[in-house]
């Protein structure tokens, strides 16, 4: 007899779409696990720019992707032996990220690494392809979205509050050439997975969110 899968909740949708914040709110309440993988593309992304590798480099950013020391403990990032919890949160980085993330052998490098993180009792997993590539098993899709202008300013107060310096303007901007890149890409673009539950969380609170999620939680789970 084939065991249980270790159920997953997969929620995608565009960058400063609230889906971090919900994610790890949800995992919270059901006592399960987290994966943050856009900070394994953001770690892939800090370790190419330390080490003045080309952010076009296909064949030497899968190398370093597929042999990242790194290591999370609650909401805290290492690499290697550094702290790089704020580092990785930058900018700069998020839109390096963006940027190799088009590489299909640096998504393909963290193909394992992200599987690892189905544990029991389950996953709560974020990030842009997890209903569609990663875990296209999962007992629950959720396309996680909101306005440019919603997550501009979400943005914005994520940042100074972190003490970064950040302008609308250029938030604004920076967001949509991101959107851009994600949704056009060729190895894994962002899109709603099939059967995933559309959340436009534009005029929502985080905790009407999780709470929306939860609900279609129990009802798939009934
Ligand atoms: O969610 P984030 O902003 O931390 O992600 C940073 C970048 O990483 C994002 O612009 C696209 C990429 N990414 C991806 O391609 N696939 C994922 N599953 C997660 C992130």
């Amino acid at each position: 007899m084939s065991q249980p899968r270790i159920p997953v909740i997969a929620i995608d949708g565009p960058t400063a779409s609230g889906k971090g914040t919900v994610a790890q709110r949800v995992a919270q309440q059901l006592g399960w696990h987290y994966l943050d993988s856009g900070a394994l593309y953001r770690l892939t992304a800090l370790s190419a720019l330390r080490s003045n590798t080309q952010l076009s480099d296909q064949e030497r950013i899968a190398a370093l992707a597929a042999t990242l020391p790194c290591s999370f403990s609650g909401a805290a990032v290492r690499l290697s032996d550094l702290d790089v919890t704020e580092a990785i949160r930058a900018e700069e980085v998020g839109n390096a990220a963006s940027k190799i993330a088009v590489l299909p052998a640096v998504r393909q490098a963290l193909v394992g690494l992200q599987l690892s993180f189905r544990r029991a009792p389950g996953l709560v997993a974020d990030g842009r392809d997890m209903g569609t590539v990663i875990f296209p098993d999962a007992s629950l899709k959720i396309f996680l979205t909101a306005s440019v202008e919603a997550r501009a300013q979400r943005r914005y107060k994520q940042l100074i509050d972190k003490g970064f310096s950040a302008s609308i303007t250029d938030l604004s901007r920076d967001l949509e050439e991101r959107d851009a890149r994600d949704a056009q890409r060729a190895a894994a673009p962002l899109r709603p997975a099939e059967g995933a539950f559309v959340l436009d969380t534009s005029g929502m609170s985080a905790d009407q969110a999780v709470a929306q999620v939860l609900r279609w939680h129990a009802q798939i789970s009934a």
